[in-house]
């Protein structure tokens, strides 16, 4: 089975995250055989599909036309974090219109916001050079033209004026500058430009002052757009290609340390708490984004000198504009980069609205975060701000009926995620309590749609309800499901599914043995470039080339409704056991690769030394368990019998809280589930078993041995709540 995975798996789609904090998946081009399997339009499922009283009110009460009118709203106003309390109000007037008791949740965090800056290239044969940090006003694109708008700026970026040589460091990576060294390449005291893509961003400024630079400038690549421009695409606002002066803003705080307000590691921002300085996440040096159209003369200042991109030979080093990508640095041509940030203590507005379940300790929660980088932000986050609108809107019509549900549902709005998912950590730490208690999954929607390709990531054991709905729900002339089918025709083993590290707002919920599931409507990469975290992410762009009816966006609340209907209502929650089994494959694969890739040489020995005979024995037991139970609660009576219900629910709910009870990573305790985090050296992509894997990236056996001891303790833990004739405590 695992064969079949890696190959086609990764030909389908990939993930290039220059993820400010949100994820952008891309799908490349489609195969000749995927387009085949797109045009058969399969309606392998009922069509249209079969709903029942309660479904068929929540379907029918969403409305493409609410949607675009809440786009419209939240794209017409500066909400960049802890500047529009207004946009605040009006979710929750709305909500509460709707028939959804809602509250305004605020706390008081630290964010710094752009002041003054510049950039200048001197000295290069081609002359003096002046970045312009804000993007053209474009005619066509309203919102391009308003007042107040910001610069180009990095969200937690430190104040700085350096003039220095510089060094192009390609994607920042950990093992970029690795390559940079063994070239002989002096870092220190120069500044970094870097590429986006790969890393996040905060990571590579975090690599380059590890490495002693003192400031660094990231552009956008046009070559990492898709073949716009190559097919003779005309640049936004006429056509599909990037637009030259668009610049991708986006938090620099180092949130592989942790995520949340930097002041209140590990506790709610209320007034008055105690405070830390912040700095293990914020950067001690300036940085700055650009533009292509600025990077070109940058880039090119290097040509000649240094290591060519070529030579350098590292994947993502060299992009699509016109140079070598070399190294430099260019004797006596400096870069003059100058930023003044302020910071201050500001109050973020969460808007938390709640349906009580009949069950007051079983509860699911559907988020989406509502600040943006500018005035626009329609895709992200804004097209998830108009469903969470309409979601309430239909469960509001349900509720007038008399109904409610079982578990409680809370609608959440969250501020500040754009700088460390701030609004959804913070609410996290302080309900901790009652979210142990009471929470199964979290269900997050962020860029809601910048394509019209279905993707998911979740964690395993909501993937197969997440699969049933979408057969529920009606996407032009097919099910959800059918075109999800269609855009994955290799059916590997995760069904399409990706596993979550960090990009948006599920991330803290994960730490907390939490389930989550985020789902979006993503690109291909022959679609309209998406201005990611640009002003061009604008109402105009989503309406010109995305989805101008909103029927994308009307597919997405349909489904995130009826998803999270489903998961509140089931009177058995529907976790999917045997994605669960296989996603613990998968961990214990990882492991086992790692070890036989560092000592290869030594098997047997090593293995035998981290104690993985038992740790495996616990996973294999746990996975039998697992199937066991399963099999148990969909036995003909079980649900009839209402105790043996809530005993087995009691259980799911403490499914993956059995990973989360241990001291955390190495170095970075925030991140406390064994079984995934945040990669460490991109901040971003996911790592399953993380503690074990970073012990073994560190050579380090002795602390693997302990993970592996960790891992075994908590599979075990996680096998007896899970055994049904041990009585549940
Ligand atoms: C907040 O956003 C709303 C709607 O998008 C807008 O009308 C208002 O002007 C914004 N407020 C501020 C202070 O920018
Ligand atoms: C902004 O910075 C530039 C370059 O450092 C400087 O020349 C200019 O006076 C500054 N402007 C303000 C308003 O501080
Ligand atoms: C660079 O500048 C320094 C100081 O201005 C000068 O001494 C040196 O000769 C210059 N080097 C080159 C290669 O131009
Ligand atoms: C929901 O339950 C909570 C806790 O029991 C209670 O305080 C709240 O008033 C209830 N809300 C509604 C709308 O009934
Ligand atoms: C389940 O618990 C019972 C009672 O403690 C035990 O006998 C049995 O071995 C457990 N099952 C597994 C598969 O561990
Ligand atoms: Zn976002």
């Amino acid at each position: 089975m695992f064969s079949r995975i890696p190959i086609y798996y990764f030909l389908l789609f990939f993930y290039t995250c220059p993820l400010a904090l949100t994820c952008e998946r891309e799908f490349p081009e489609y195969t000749s055989e995927q387009e085949f399997a797109r045009g058969l339009e399969t309606r392998a499922e009922k069509f249209p599909p079969e709903w029942t009283k309660e479904e068929e009110i929540l379907s029918k009460s969403i409305s493409a036309a609410t949607i675009k009118s809440w786009a419209s709203y939240y794209t017409h106003g500066n909400h960049v974090a802890g500047l529009n309390k207004s946009q605040a109000e009006a979710t929750a007037k709305q909500w509460n219109e709707n028939g959804i008791k809602t509250e305004l949740v605020e706390y008081e965090v630290w964010l710094n916001y752009p002041v003054n800056g510049s950039l200048v290239l001197e000295g290069a044969k081609e002359g003096k050079h002046v970045a312009n940090l804000w993007e053209d006003k474009l005619p066509e694109d309203e919102t391009t033209n308003w007042e107040g708008q910001m610069p180009g700026f990095h969200g937690y970026s430190a104040s700085g004026d350096v003039k220095a040589e510089y060094i192009y460091v390609g994607l920042a990576h950990k093992d970029d500058f690795a390559r940079l060294k063994q070239l002989n390449i002096n870092l220190k005291g120069k500044i970094a430009l870097a590429k986006y893509g790969g890393p996040f961003r905060g990571t590579k400024v975090k690599n380059a002052e590890r490495e002693g630079m003192v400031g660094v400038v990231i552009f956008s690549d046009p070559g990492d757009d898709g073949p716009q421009v190559a097919k003779g695409d005309k640049a936004y606002p006429e056509g599909r290609a990037r637009h030259p002066s668009s610049i991708q803003r986006g938090s620099v705080a180092y949130i592989d340390q942790y995520v949340g307000d930097p002041t209140t590691p590990g506790y709610a921002s209320k007034p008055g708490v105690k405070r830390t300085s912040g700095e293990e996440i914020l950067p001690k040096i300036p940085s700055l984004p650009i533009s292509y159209r600025d990077a070109l003369p940058i880039l090119r200042a290097l040509d000649g000198y240094g290591t060519t991109g070529s030579a350098v030979a590292r994947s993502g080093w060299v992009g699509g504009l016109s140079a070598t990508y070399s190294t430099g640095p260019a004797p006596n041509v400096t870069l003059s980069l100058s930023n003044k940030m302020e910071g201050k203590f500001k109050l973020i507005w969460n808007v938390i609205g709640i349906i009580n379940g009949t069950e007051s300790d079983e509860t699911i929660i559907l988020g989406n975060h509502r600040d943006a980088w500018m005035i626009g932000g329609a895709a992200d986050p804004n097209g998830g701000s108009a469903i969470l609108v309409e979601s309430t809107k239909a469960f509001g019509e349900l509720v007038k009926t008399g109904w409610k549900p079982r578990r409680n549902i809370v609608f959440a709005s969250w501020d500040a995620e754009e700088y460390a998912l701030i609004g959804s950590t913070e609410w996290v730490e302080e309900f901790a309590p009652w979210l142990k208690d009471t929470a199964f999954s979290y269900i997050n929607v962020d860029t809601a749609v910048n394509g019209a390709l279905p993707a998911a990531d979740a964690t395993p054991e909501l993937r197969g309800v997440a699969q049933e709905v979408m057969k529920k729900v009606i996407y032009g002339t097919q099910t959800l499901y059918d075109s999800w089918r269609s855009t994955y025709p290799y059916e590997p083993e995760s069904y399409g599914f990706g596993n979550l590290g960090s990009s948006s707002d599920y991330t803290t919920f994960l730490q907390y043995g939490i389930g989550a599931l985020h789902f979006q409507m993503a690109r291909s990469r022959t679609d309209a470039v998406y201005h990611y975290h640009s002003n061009y992410d604008s109402f105009h762009w989503m309406t010109k080339f995305i989805d101008p009816d909103f029927k994308i966006h009307t597919t997405v609340a349909s489904y995130l409704t009826l998803l999270t209907y489903q998961l509140a209502t089931s009177p058995i929650m529907p976790y999917d056991f045997d994605h669960f089994a296989r996603n613990m494959d998968y961990n214990l694969r990882e492991v086992v690769g790692e070890l036989n890739r560092i000592y290869s040489t030594d098997i047997g020995g090593t293995q035998n030394y981290v104690g993985l005979t038992p740790y495996v024995d616990a996973v294999k037991n746990l996975q039998t368990i697992v199937k066991s139970f399963a099999a148990k609660i969909s036995a003909t009576g079980f649900a009839d019998d209402s105790k043996r219900v809530k005993d087995a629910n009691r259980r799911m709910k403490g499914l993956l809280r059995a990973f989360v009870d241990n001291p955390g990573l190495l170095g970075r305790p925030f991140y406390k589930a064994l079984l995934w985090a945040p990669n460490r050296d991109d901040g971003y992509r996911p790592q399953l078993a993380p503690g074990i894997i970073e012990a073994l990236y560190d050579r380090n056996l002795d602390r693997a041995r302990d993970w592996v001891g960790i891992h075994k303790v908590a599979f075990e833990k996680a096998a007896r709540l899970m055994n049904l004739t041990v009585p549940f405590q």
